[in-house]
């Protein structure tokens, strides 16, 4: 079994490595998103604060913790459909009856009406998207509530509110002529319930990675301009593609007056970009592309959309996950692939076509800390519970924000490619 432990503890001059070899659990109660975060990630709210994984969980063999997994899941049957994110480790993925990305996870919690759990191996947002589009029936379970993700956080309701009333002001709230709104708020799937509730009651949408310029196309045909959050690096690298300026793409400080910007450069603007950021693609550099093609002769070089735009222009292609897992089971034995995004999935993709060289851009080998956070003792814990009759770590999204985010996640199910519509 491929892990992360066993490639982080053989490098020991990484940054982030010798933490990430510890249970998680370790430290999970301490402020911050742990070993490997950014010092620019803002500090979790108390709400993704866990309670300790049970100590008798914590000394369990990997024997044990595999074994109650088994039993667990075998006892429970249909009643539990588990989704894993690619960017878990392979002792947890193992368990997934669906393996995904975001996109494919929020549809594939809807082919399984019958399972009353759905245990979401992933992050925070994505138990939440899994409950808003679940039935009522069904419960969804995040093995451990501290796997946030710190980028998701960067955008916060307030501060998104108040942009949106600073922005109204200075449009007005008007359509066009052609019957455009005079801004279209895009959230990333990378968000908090309570912002794609934002986007449904403001004639918003949610994207994916997969997805991003199909929905922004969405939004130009209902509006002049585009609010995008909470990733820059999503938004910029999308909407360039598209022919969009750099210009016309002005970044919104929540901090300061009309985001830090002049009413001139906000009437001038396509896209409105939120300052966020991903702090594990923002390790990946233009110098790694250029040392990687340095030393190995025709390697294509892909990365995940969250990478800066230096880094996306410097790479032959970007992709969300799945891209990058589809772009290199069309490869053939013998070819090189430098990969720009989290390791837990390049190791993966390694061991599964060994006929091939796949590799991580960034040499340090750092996972995302909260995806990481889901260790087999803490799906252990919680399919235990199920067993026994006691729900752990249940993620519920109150009603009446789960029906505003719902609108604005079915626009997205629905939006359709320019040529598919
Ligand atoms: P995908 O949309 O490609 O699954 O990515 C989600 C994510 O969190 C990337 O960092
Ligand atoms: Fe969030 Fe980045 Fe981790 Fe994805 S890789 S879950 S964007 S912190």
């Amino acid at each position: 079994m491929t892990s992360v432990n066993v490639a982080i503890t053989t490098r020991p001059s990484s940054s982030c490595d010798t933490e990430l070899a510890k249970g998680p659990w370790e430290f999970d109660l301490s402020p911050g998103y742990g070993p490997g975060a950014s010092e620019d990630d803002v500090i979790p709210a108390p709400v993704t604060r866990p309670g300790q994984l049970p100590v008798a969980y914590q000394r369990m063999s990997d024997e044990e913790l595999h074994e109650r997994i088994r039993n667990a899941k075998k006892a429970l049957g249909d009643r539990l459909v588990i989704l894993g994110h690619f960017y878990q480790r392979d002792e947890v993925v193992q368990y997934a009856d669906f393996l995904g990305d975001s996109f494919q996870l929020a549809n594939a919690a809807l082919t399984k009406p019958d399972a009353e759990t759905i245990v979401f191996c992933g992050v925070h947002f994505m138990a939440e998207t899994a409950d808003i589009l679940a039935r009522p029936e069904q419960r969804v379970i995040l093995p451990n509530l501290a796997a946030g993700c710190s980028m998701a956080d960067m955008a916060d309701e307030d501060s998104v509110e108040s942009a949106w009333e600073e922005l109204m002001e200075l449009y007005g709230e008007e359509p066009d002529a052609d019957g455009r709104q005079p801004v279209v708020p895009v959230t990333y799937m990378n968000s908090s319930a309570a912002l794609k509730a934002f986007c449904g009651r403001h004639g918003g949408i949610v994207c994916t990675s997969s997805n991003a310029s199909t929905v922004l196309e969405w939004a130009f045909e209902r509006g002049q301009r585009v609010l995008f959050f909470p990733d820059q690096h999503l938004g910029r690298n999308t909407a360039k593609a598209m022919g969009i300026g750099l210009d016309q793409m002005p970044m919104w400080n929540p901090r300061k007056p009309l985001g830090g910007n002049t009413a001139e450069q906000l009437d001038a603007a396509r896209v409105i970009l939120w300052h966020g950021f991903c702090s594990v693609h923002k390790r990946f550099t233009v110098d790694q592309i250029e040392q990687a093609r340095a030393e190995h002769l025709g390697v294509r070089v892909i990365v995940h959309p969250e990478c800066p735009m230096p880094v996306v222009d410097a790479a032959d292609e970007a992709g969300s996950t799945d891209y990058i897992r589809k772009a290199i089971e069309a490869g053939s034995p013998g070819d090189v692939f430098a990969i720009g995004t989290e390791v837990n999935l390049v190791n993966r993709l390694q061991a599964e076509h060994p006929d091939m060289t796949i590799f991580c851009l960034d040499p340090v080998i750092c996972p995302c800390s909260t995806m990481y956070r889901i260790h087999p003792g803490y799906l252990a814990w919680t399919l235990d519970g199920l067993v026994e009759g006691e729900v752990r770590n249940q993620v519920s999204v109150a009603p009446d924000v789960a029906a505003d985010a719902r609108v604005a996640l079915e626009r997205m199910l629905a939006a359709l490619p320019e040529g598919r519509k």
